[in-house]
């Protein structure tokens, strides 16, 4: 079966000078190709997604989180209702920064997923081994892949497997060591989901930029990229989109 690609931007929480040139730039350059097979996804601060979304109706557009409830006395955080109410039809659960900063949880990450499909999000799950885990890799994807209930609608599931080590370092696992993660990970969902697993996109996602997209996006069981850094300049990630067509 043939799954859907995607070309994600992550731009965290850096600060664009002019958020509106570089949206500006990715929709003109995918009016203008059109040619691509790939859904590219934007998820800007919570703070530009709405005027963003509301404006650029050509694109998609996601949230970098979402809380587990979705209303209430929680000061500071943000709904998967919210996003979906503004326009946004994505987020991105399980980042490797919240799960470090804001130690989030196997438990708390799936009540999040749970909220965000009740509310038709389509979830970006990120998982992956931080560098002294490298050898107890697969167990540690395991355990992370643990957190997705079993009756879930895969049909809003992506993965996004992004080791830990690879996020803004400039390194990336050679080609076969991707290769290798994304075949455990789909192993994994085939076990868990059965039949309904096929349609699970997993995403590369770690130092990915315009010189390593082309053969990153190349490996057979990569069905796209996450894209930190690179996504925050307009040039860099429309070359990047151009690369999952070839
Ligand atoms: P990076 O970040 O591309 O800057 O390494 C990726 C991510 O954290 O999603």
């Amino acid at each position: 079966m043939k799954r859907n690609k995607y070309v994600i931007a992550n731009w965290k929480m850096n600060i664009t000078k002019s958020p509106h040139k570089v949206i500006d730039g990715v929709s003109k350059h995918l009016l203008k190709t059109k040619k691509n097979s790939c859904k590219v996804v934007l998820c800007p601060p919570f703070t530009h997604l709405a005027t963003l979304s509301t404006k650029y109706k050509n694109l998609d557009f996601g949230g970098q989180d979402c809380h587990q409830h979705n209303e209430g006395a929680f000061t500071g955080s943000v709904s998967a209702y919210m996003l979906k109410s503004i326009g946004c039809n994505y987020v991105i659960i399980g980042h490797s920064e919240r799960r470090n900063y804001q130690k989030e949880s196997n438990h708390e990450l799936r009540m999040k997923l749970i909220v965000a499909e009740e509310n038709k999000l389509k979830i970006v799950f990120c998982i992956g081994e931080k560098l002294n885990q490298l050898k107890i890799r697969d167990k540690i994807l395991k355990k992370q892949l643990s957190a997705l209930p079993s009756s879930f609608n895969t049909k809003n599931l992506i993965i996004a497997y992004e080791p830990v080590w690879a996020i803004g370092s400039g390194k990336t696992p050679s080609v076969d060591e991707i290769d290798r993660a994304h075949i455990k990970i789909r192993n994994i969902l085939n076990q868990k989901y059965k039949r309904k697993s096929t349609n699970i996109s997993i995403l590369y996602g770690g130092s990915v930029n315009s010189k390593n997209s082309s053969n990153i996006l190349g490996i057979k069981n990569v069905d796209g990229a996450l894209v930190g850094g690179a996504s925050l300049d307009k040039k860099e990630f429309c070359k990047i989109i151009d690369s999952s067509s070839r």
